[in-house]
C-alpha cells in the first residue's frame, strides 16, 4: 500500500478525518472509528459483488450486516431508507451503532440520511468508491433522498464520523462515470485556484490514464477545498453556494433531457461552459478563460455543448433552483479561471441569449 494522505475537516469543536490511499478497504484504520457494538453497511448491485467481501472481513467479529440496494439514481428513494432503517431495527442497533456506506454519491447520500434520522442521529463513516463521491458528495454532510416531486427535496445535514477513499476501486469504476467525476475536480480549480487549474492542465494525460499519484492529488486537492468551504459555511448561508458552479444550468439540462440521460457531472462540464460564457457575455470574465475551460473538459472526453433544447423551456427550470432569491436569477459565474462569484440578480435575456447560442 502506497503512503496515505491525511486530511482534517474542521467544523468548530467538531472534526472528522479524510484519509485517501490506495488500499484503505483492507486498512484496519477505518473499522477502528467504528465505537458501537453494532456496524450495519449499505452499498448496492454493482459495487457489492467487488468490494462488499473486503469490508465484511474488516469488520470482523464486530455484529454487523449489510443492505445490497439496486445501483442507480432511481434507488434513493424515502423506500430504500426505510429498508436501510428496518435493517437497523433488526440489527439491535442502538446510539453507538454506525452506518457504513460503501459506493457511489446515491449509497452516500441515503446511508447518511438513515444514519441520520436513526435515533435522532448515530456515526456513519464513508467509504466511496466512485470519483464523483470521492471528491465532492463523501465531504460536507449533506444527505437526502429524492421524491417524484424532485432530487433531495428530502434530507438532512450529518456530518460523517470519517471518510476513508481507497483509491485502487477506481480501477473497476466505467469510463463515462469517471469522467464525470473529473468535471467536479475541474470545478474546484474554476472556482478558486487557477494554479490548480494549471496542474490540471499539465496531468491530463496522466489523469486519464488514471495514474494513482496524480490521482490521489487531484482528490486531496479537492477534498481540501471542499473541507475548507464546508468549514466556513456548513449550512450554505454564503460561500458554499460557490460550489454550485455550472449547476444551475446543470440541473436544469439534466431534468429537460430526462434524468438518466446526462450523467450529473456531464450536466455540470456543460453548464460550467454555459456560466463561463455568459459571464464574458455580460463582460465580467475573459473569454480566452472559457475557451480554456472548455478544452480540458474536452481532453477529459466531457462533453460541452448543450444538447438541443428550447431555452425557454431550460430558463423556466433555472427559476425553480434554491439558490433564486425573490424570484431574481441568481447565478454562479466568473470572473475568470480561480475566481467565482455569486450574482445576485442576472438578467434573463443574457441567460436566454448563452442558452440560445452558446
Ligand atoms: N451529498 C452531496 O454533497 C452530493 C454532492 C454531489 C452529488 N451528490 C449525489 O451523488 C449522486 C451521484 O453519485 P455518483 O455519481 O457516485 O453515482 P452512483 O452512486 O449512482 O454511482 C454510479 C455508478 O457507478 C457504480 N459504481 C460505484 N463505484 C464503483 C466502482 N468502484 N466500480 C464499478 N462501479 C462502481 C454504481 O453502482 C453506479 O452504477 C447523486 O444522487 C447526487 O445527488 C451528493
Amino acid at each position: 500500500m502506497s503512503a496515505s494522505i491525511d486530511i482534517d475537516v474542521a467544523l468548530g469543536e467538531r472534526r472528522y478525518p479524510i484519509r485517501i490511499g490506495a488500499g484503505l478497504l483492507d486498512d484496519g484504520a477505518w473499522r477502528a472509528t467504528l465505537r458501537g457494538r453494532h456496524a450495519l453497511v449499505v452499498t448496492d448491485d454493482r459495487v457489492a459483488p467487488l468490494y462488499l467481501a473486503r469490508v465484511r472481513d474488516a469488520l470482523g467479529t464486530l455484529a454487523h450486516d449489510a443492505v445490497v440496494l439496486p445501483a442507480g439514481e432511481s434507488a434513493k428513494t424515502l423506500d430504500n431508507a426505510a429498508r436501510v432503517l428496518d435493517a437497523l431495527a433488526r440489527l439491535g442497533a442502538s446510539r453507538d451503532a454506525a452506518v457504513v456506506a460503501l459506493g457511489g454519491g446515491v449509497v452516500g447520500d441515503l446511508a447518511g440520511f438513515a444514519a441520520a434520522t436513526w435515533m435522532r442521529g448515530i456515526d456513519f463513516v464513508q467509504l466511496p468508491t466512485t470519483l464523483l463521491a470521492m471528491v465532492d458528495s463523501s465531504v460536507g454532510g449533506k444527505t437526502g433522498v429524492n421524491l417524484a416531486a424532485g432530487k433531495n427535496l428530502v434530507g438532512a445535514f450529518h456530518q460523517p464520523r470519517a471518510v476513508f477513499i481507497d483509491t485502487a476501486t477506481l480501477a473497476t469504476l466505467p469510463q463515462r462515470e469517471y469522467a464525470a467525476g473529473l468535471a467536479e475536480v475541474v470545478k474546484y480549480g474554476a472556482i478558486g485556484d487557477a494554479a490548480f487549474f494549471a496542474w490540471l492542465e499539465a496531468n491530463a494525460d496522466a489523469l486519464n490514464a488514471r495514474d494513482e499519484d496524480a490521482l490521489a492529488e487531484a482528490i486531496a486537492f479537492s477534498c481540501r477545498c471542499k473541507a475548507g468551504v464546508v468549514a466556513r459555511d456548513e449550512r450554505e448561508e454564503g460561500e458554499r453556494a460557490l460550489l454550485n458552479f455550472g449547476h444551475t444550468f446543470g440541473h436544469a439540462l439534466e431534468a429537460e433531457q430526462g434524468y438518466g440521460a446526462l450523467l450529473h457531472g456531464e450536466a455540470v462540464a456543460i453548464g460550467m461552459v454555459l456560466a463561463a460564457s455568459l459571464s464574458s457575455r455580460l463582460g465580467r470574465a475573459p473569454a480566452e478563460d472559457t475557451e480554456r475551460l472548455l478544452h480540458l473538459l474536452s481532453r477529459f472526453g466531457l462533453p460541452v455543448e448543450p444538447p438541443r433544447a428550447e431555452p425557454d423551456a431550460l430558463l423556466a427550470r433555472m427559476r425553480l433552483d434554491k439558490k433564486n432569491v425573490s424570484g431574481r436569477l441568481r447565478l454562479i459565474l466568473w470572473r475568470g479561471i480561480g475566481n467565482a462569484e455569486i450574482v445576485p440578480d442576472v438578467d434573463d435575456a443574457a441567460v436566454r441569449g448563452v442558452l440560445a447560442a452558446p
